[in-house]
């Protein structure tokens, strides 16, 4: 693994990755230390846990106590956020301090939370990075390409199966049992996914389909969910046309959820994800497939933060599809990390809601 040189060209400091013994945050932790050697501080509640990864103890529901962890270390150059945190005030406790973000969380309310940051981060010289990992992040980046293949898209469908034998951290699983209590606004999709067959993919809030409006100027986004077991996938969206995942929001009933999924493994670790692109008569698809969606997020946090180190993207907030650097990211990790890209342009099977 290359050893990127800073001090030379690039930003000085250490990297705080809070989540950085989970899953996600595990591999971005490992995958920065390899680049910036001695750099990289794992940081969450079990603080045995991470000093034993010479990190520290930090808990993202305590902005102020978490602003002292950064004024005691004093040289934190970027925080990666690989947990959610429940409101804007660890974005901003950093923002204000001058210090770089690089955020993969997956909750609109959030993001728009941290969007809102924008002035303080220009103010401070500081610049955090949304939409980062595989939904938000890598759907964004081939909405844009599928976007752009068309001459701009009246509407993108984004689709996104994940792997049901991965073993996702306790959050990633809290996260999407907490959003199966969500209303529904569109409808299911069949659609081919590379290696998968076609899928009947249910809409699903992933931020993506939220921010891509805003960025890409599309008036029609949606993102639909499946799961690598089709028996798994329909029992799923069967309970949750009953309406009784709604009690998911009961923070008793989604721990007990939480656990349950995450003791269920039916099928593989392979993930993928597809946009399609469609205005008049014209339909241009980019898919994306690969193996651990919770490595593939933590490459691309990973990627996002050595950008931002070395001297990247503008002050300001920037969800990952504005910032032009990082747009052939699919194709570093397609070369450097075994994932594999799709150009599915004229495929009509992809095309129309069946
Ligand atoms: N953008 C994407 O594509 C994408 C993909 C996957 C996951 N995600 C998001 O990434 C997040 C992490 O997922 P994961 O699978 O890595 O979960 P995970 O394995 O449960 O990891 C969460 C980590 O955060 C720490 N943590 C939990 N609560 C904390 C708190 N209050 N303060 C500080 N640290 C805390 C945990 O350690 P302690 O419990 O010891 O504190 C653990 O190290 C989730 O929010 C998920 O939605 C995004």
């Amino acid at each position: 693994m290359t050893t990127v040189k800073t001090g030379e060209s690039g930003i000085a400091g250490r990297i705080l990755v809070v989540g950085g013994y989970g899953a996600v945050g595990e591999v971005v932790t490992a995958t920065l230390a390899g680049w910036f050697p001695g750099r990289v501080l794992p940081g969450g509640r079990d603080g045995a846990r991470a000093r034993r990864g010479g990190g520290v103890r930090v808990d993202v529901t305590d902005a102020d106590g978490f602003g002292q962890v950064l004024d005691g270390l004093g040289d934190v150059a970027v925080v990666v956020l690989c947990v959610e945190p429940p409101d804007s005030g660890i974005a901003r406790t950093c923002l204000e301090r001058g210090i770089h973000v690089v955020d993969i969380g997956a909750t609109p309310r959030l993001l728009d939370a941290v969007a809102a940051l924008h002035d303080t981060a220009v103010n401070a010289g500081a610049t955090a990075v949304l939409s980062v990992g595989v939904a938000p992040g890598l759907t964004n980046l081939l909405a844009r390409r599928a976007h752009e293949a068309v001459g701009g898209a009246a509407r993108l469908d984004l689709t996104v199966l994940l792997g049901s034998g991965e073993r996702h951290g306790a959050d990633a699983v809290r996260w999407t049992v907490e959003h199966l209590a969500d209303p529904v606004t569109a409808r299911p999709r069949r659609t081919p996914l590379p290696g998968h067959g076609t899928r009947t993919a249910h809409p699903f809030p992933f931020s993506d389909q939220h921010t891509l409006p805003g960025t890409l100027g599309v008036p029609q986004v949606t993102t639909r969910l499946c799961l690598d077991s089709r028996p798994l996938t329909a029992t799923l969206f069967a309970l949750r046309r009953t309406g009784l995942l709604r009690a998911a929001r009961r923070p008793r009933v989604q721990r007990l959820l939480t656990g349950a999924f995450r003791g269920v493994h039916l099928g593989g670790d392979a993930f993928a994800i597809r946009a399609d692109a469609t205005r008049d008569d014209r339909h241009a698809a980019r898919a994306l497939t690969g193996r651990g969606q919770s490595r593939v997020t933590g490459l691309v946090a990973a990627y996002v933060t050595r950008d931002l180190l070395t001297g990247g993207p503008p002050p300001g907030v920037h969800h990952i599809e504005q910032l032009p650097a990082l747009a052939d990211l699919p194709d570093t990790l397609a070369a450097e990390h075994g994932i594999t890209l799709h150009s599915l342009d004229g495929d009509p099977d992809g095309a129309a809601d069946r």
